[in-house]
């Protein structure tokens, strides 16, 4: 059985606790005989920083470009809100997202049944949620030129931020929200902002051709991305597949977590271009949730959406579908049986970041057992 190289980057905060529970899952996995993992850790985010003066490190560099997959954590946190701009923690995951390619990101969001009611949304409008926001992640305000602060001399600066997209990076991230949609609901809305911006109205047109040249079988939609934020919180299940710029897919798959119930339950997966030789991709996974300072190192995060990532990975760069699916069922399981971290328990009686991650474990024991 072949082993895949995977580089852990556990990061700051929460980032350790919740990576801990997926080497519980990565470990399950090898024991059950379902893969083999060549296992890699490194720093990222502050620690780095402490480290080396840097966000991420030359060599957690090559060996994330060397991996079969990337397993991140979470950076950041108040200790590094003074460090210069450029080595900030989260400069080491726009590296990552750069420098790998990873330019689409896929982040689900689905409502369990059983935690309907930990949505700040009524149980009719979440209960069975299941859309994918398909982020733009290497273009767009985000890398931008230019990008600075001028002082202007008369006791005024001026912030300019560059949103600048063209059209081989509109195409691209529309075809894998048009690919997802065809394994799903068939149906990709777009969102932008036309109606005010350059990079809206390309957008627009790009999304519009590369549906009527390749994607006639799929429902194209349009909707301005601020009342399609609107959208998101009044009628959710409008939607199946999301796709759209960095900015508003930072913004947007916020949104989307809460109708989830709770941050600590999304997942997500950045992915490359798959290569035409070898048919592989680069792939980072990580939580949509950050680093959680505020509960950091008290055991009390919840490690679903690390987990969940850990599932994508399995899904996207390893093709064990059947193995994610069993995660997925054993996350939905645990919930169903009414465990809950703080983050959803809506005030009933809530477990530590180990318990949840053990019993996800020993759910899998009883899925292996019963398949
Ligand atoms: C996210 C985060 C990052 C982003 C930060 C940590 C740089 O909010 O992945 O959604 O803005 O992309
Ligand atoms: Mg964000």
């Amino acid at each position: 059985m072949a082993a895949f190289k995977v580089l852990l980057l556990p990061g700051d905060g929460i980032g350790p606790e919740v990576m801990a529970q997926a080497r519980n899952v990565i470990a399950w996995l090898e024991k059950a005989g379902v893969a083999k993992f060549e296992l890699d850790e490194d720093l990222v985010g502050g620690g780095a920083y402490e480290a080396h003066g840097k966000a991420i490190s030359e060599a957690a560099m090559d060996k994330a470009l060397a991996a079969d997959a990337v397993l991140f954590g979470a950076v950041g946190g108040p200790k590094w809100d003074k460090v210069p701009y450029d080595v900030r923690p989260e400069a080491g995951l726009l590296r990552l997202r750069k420098d790998l390619v990873l330019f689409a990101n896929l982040r689900p969001a689905i409502c369990y049944p059983a935690l309907a009611d930990a949505s700040s949304l009524k149980r009719e409008l979440v209960d069975g949620l299941d859309i994918v926001i398909v982020r733009e992640l290497t273009g767009g305000v985000y890398f931008g030129e230019p990008k600075t602060i001028t002082d202007l001399g008369n006791g005024q600066k001026r912030a300019v931020d560059t949103q600048v997209y063209d059209t081989y990076e509109i195409e691209r991230i529309a075809r894998v929200a048009f690919e997802l949609a065809r394994t799903r609901r068939n149906k990709v809305t777009s969102m932008e902002k036309r109606n005010v911006m350059k990079t809206g109205v390309l957008w627009n047109e790009v999304v519009t051709q590369v549906h009527a040249r390749e994607y006639k079988d799929v429902e194209l939609e349009h909707q301005l991305a601020d009342a399609g934020g609107m959208q998101l919180v009044r009628n959710p299940k409008q939607f199946d597949v999301i796709v759209t710029d960095n900015l508003f897919g930072d913004m947007l798959s916020d949104v989307a977590a809460m109708l989830t119930g709770s941050l600590g339950m999304l997942p997500s997966a950045s992915l490359g271009e798959v290569d035409a030789k070898t048919k592989k991709r680069r792939a980072l996974y990580e939580p949509v949730h950050g680093s959680a300072p505020d509960i950091a190192g008290k055991g009390l995060a919840n490690p679903i959406a690390m987990i969940g990532s850990l599932s994508m990975a399995l899904r996207y760069s390893f093709g064990l579908s059947q193995a994610a699916d069993m995660i997925e069922q054993a996350i939905s399981n645990v919930l169903a049986k009414g465990l809950r971290t703080a983050d959803i328990a809506a005030g009933a009686k809530a477990v530590g970041t180990g318990e949840m991650g053990e019993a996800i474990v020993a759910e899998l024991d009883t899925l292996a057992a019963r398949a």
